[in-house]
């Protein structure tokens, strides 16, 4: 099979194509409508259907032989502990805790927020929500009480389930606190939350609300599958928007479980029974999509790490585990590599390890930057893959198909487009542009199998976001180009949205936050570079008149509140006072031009600009500040 013939058969018949995909999996009833349209008119995936992911991840698995292999390994350095967690066993503790949740209501349909850290119970959680055709929503543990209330609102959900604390290198997080205050803040109130209490800080129960994890399963029966149709909800899952309102992405059943087994084959070259590491967070898609249920669907072994790649204790932390469980895949962030590459310049931490394991490293989240490509590729002497992808595609958009056909690699470039999408550089009319043209990377539909669908409760919001731009498109909101060989280069995203250690924040949600400050007349927030983070956020802040304020004074309670509102995974650090904000003559804010000042590239003064002296002003405040000045071309 060569890359081509694959990926042209996705695209010239996509119908037979994912069929076949989809045989693949244990359906209870297996789909005979493959492609068809739903009441907002958008395409779906397998609509007759029937199924239940939890049964094709570990029911199936079992059934079939690999109840004793490995499921999980737990790793943290954080509590120093460690867990193997079989396929029968991961089995048992999911069906009693959907037990649980049956015995608090849950029923197909309800939703079930899950706040917690990285620990095994949070897969525990969401497969047993899946158990039960519910749906789960996701919280990263990063976030602020502000933030989790907004998705409980949005979810609405039946029962929250937490644990007492995080732990963040050597701090403790006290969840439960912030879970108070968001369930306090939120107009929703759920009827259960069921907390997994950790010795690191045991929490307060509030009794007739809270029950804990332990005790309450203790005593739950077994739950069976409840059998869902192919495009009901598996899980909502809030990113960033350009608003200060996130987005649920909305990921269905049956479409998800077919690009979830099949990448794990096509993309990484897994086989069942191999041991596949994604170092991220089960809070972000990276963790839903590749430490939980792919690698489950595809009978691997997944790798729960709680810890960082620097800090617990050291930069060797990521060979640890490569070697310590025989990792033959590592997907994480280039901002990890650089943080590793930063605290050990000379690989000092990778002696002793034996890595032979390991055959492939891949990366996204962020751009792989070519110095950190070379350096990660030289290091290890293994291909590293940079790929393309989104919270909404649920899977790489583009990528090297190491179980197809590996092609040479561009430092760079995230490859070639994965079956099924058919990735489209558009110029602002929507029309194709050629090879090394920039232009909006946009999706011809139908988008493959595992893309949302909706955004939860609101499918306008989808449509005029994504889809309605370009008639026949979705509009991925990065822009990009390719070359002549059809190689495909992510260059940055061309609207609000901004990429902070492989984290995707707002910066709108950011400036909501800064313009409720009482000094604050305007602000703008924009993405700049960082050698460690990729991008950082820096806040430009226009005064109120007549208001005397020490900027100093002014940046910490702006750092404060956005950390309060927010969260610390924001990493908003730095506010400068300006006088004036470039603005067009209709009065929106430049900030293409902020940031390329403030990044040192060079940029072109519109003719639309209402104030161009403004530009310089912002110039020399930024430069006083250690940015660039940048460069009018
Ligand atoms: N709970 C609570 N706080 C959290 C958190 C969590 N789950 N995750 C991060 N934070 C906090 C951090 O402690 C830090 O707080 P501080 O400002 O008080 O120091 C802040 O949020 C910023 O976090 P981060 O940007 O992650 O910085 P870091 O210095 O802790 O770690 C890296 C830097 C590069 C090691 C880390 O960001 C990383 O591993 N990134 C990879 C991300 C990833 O996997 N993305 C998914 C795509 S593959
Ligand atoms: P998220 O939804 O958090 O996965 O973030 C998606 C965004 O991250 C994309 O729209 C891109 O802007 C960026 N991104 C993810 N992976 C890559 C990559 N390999 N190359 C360039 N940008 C990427």
């Amino acid at each position: 099979m060569t890359y081509q013939s694959e990926y042209s058969r996705s695209i010239d018949h996509p119908e037979a194509f994912w069929a076949d995909k989809a045989a693949a999996l244990d359906w209870f009833k297996a789909p005979t409508t493959i492609l068809s349209r739903d009441e907002n008119g958008m395409e779906r995936w397998f609509a007759d259907g029937e199924m239940n992911t939890c049964h094709m991840a570990l029911d199936y698995h079992v059934a079939n032989g690999r109840g004793e292999q490995v499921a999980i390994y737990y790793d943290s350095p954080v509590t120093a502990s460690r867990r193997a967690i079989t396929y029968r066993e991961l089995l048992d503790q999911v069906a009693k805790f959907a037990g649980l949740l049956q015995q608090q209501g849950v029923v197909k349909g309800d939703r079930v927020l899950i706040y917690m850290p990285m620990v095994p119970e949070a897969a525990v959680a969401m497969l047993a929500s899946a158990r039960l055709g519910a749906i789960h929503s996701v919280v990263f543990g990063g976030f602020a009480a502000n933030e989790l209330a907004v998705r409980i609102e949005d979810a609405a959900p039946k029962v929250v389930v937490s644990a007492s604390c995080g732990i963040e290198i050597d701090r403790i997080i006290a969840y439960k606190p912030l879970l108070d205050e968001a369930i306090a803040t939120s107009s929703h109130k759920p009827a259960r939350t069921i907390i997994l209490q950790r010795p690191e800080a045991v929490a307060e129960l509030q009794s007739g609300r809270d029950l804990d994890w332990q005790e309450a399963v203790a005593s739950a029966p077994a739950a069976d599958c409840t059998s869902v149709l192919a495009t009901d909800p598996l899980y909502i899952l809030y990113t960033s928007g350009t608003t200060g309102k996130p987005k649920g992405v909305v990921r269905d059943n049956g479409g998800h479980a077919v690009a979830m087994k099949y990448s794990m084959k096509a993309i990484y070259d897994m086989n069942p029974g191999d041991v596949f590491w994604a170092a991220s967070d089960v809070g972000w898609v990276v963790g839903h999509s590749y430490i939980v249920y792919a690698p489950l669907l595809a009978g691997l072994s997944t790798v729960f790490y709680e810890g960082k790649p620097v800090r617990t204790p050291d930069a060797g932390a990521f060979w640890r585990v490569v070697s310590d469980y025989r990792v033959k895949a590592l997907f994480s962030a280039p901002t990890a590599f650089r943080a590793i590459r930063k605290e050990d310049p000379e690989s000092l931490c990778l002696q002793g390890y034996d890595l032979s394991c390991l055959k492939t490293v891949f990366m996204a989240g962020e751009r792989l930057d070519p110095p950190t490509y070379h350096w990660v590729k030289d290091l290890l002497g293994v291909p590293v893959v940079d790929h393309w992808w989104q919270t909404e595609t649920g899977w790489a958009i583009c990528a090297n198909l190491m179980g197809v056909e590996p092609m040479p690699a561009k430092a760079g470039s995230a490859t070639l487009p994965a079956p099924g999408f058919n990735v489209q550089i558009l110029d602002e009319s929507g029309a194709p542009v050629g090879p090394n043209e920039q232009g909006v990377v946009a999706l011809k539909r139908p988008l493959p199998p595992g893309c949302l669908p909706t955004i939860w409760g609101d499918f306008n919001r989808f449509y005029e976001g994504y889809l309605s731009t370009f008639e026949g498109y979705y509009v991925s909101g990065d822009g990009g180009y390719k070359d002549e060989e059809g190689y495909v280069f992510i260059m940055g995203r061309t609207d609000d949205v901004i990429n902070v250690a492989g984290h995707r924040l707002s910066t709108g949600e950011m400036e909501e936050v800064l313009a409720a400050h009482p000094a604050v007349a305007e602000c703008a927030v924009i993405g700049v570079a960082c050698s460690l983070k990729g991008q950082k956020p820096l806040g430009l802040i226009l005064l109120k008149d007549g208001v005397e304020i020490d900027a100093a004074a002014l940046q910490a309670e702006l750092v404060a509140s956005v950390r309060h509102k927010i969260g610390a995974v924001a990493c908003f650090k730095e506010a400068l006072v300006v006088s004036r904000l470039p603005k067009t003559r209709s009065g929106k804010i430049l900030r293409k031009i902020l940031r390329q000042i403030a990044d040192g590239d060079e940029y072109t003064v519109p003719s639309t600009i209402d104030d161009p002296s403004s530009l310089a002003e912002i110039a020399d405040v930024l430069a006083r500040s250690g940015f660039s000045k940048g460069e009018v071309a």
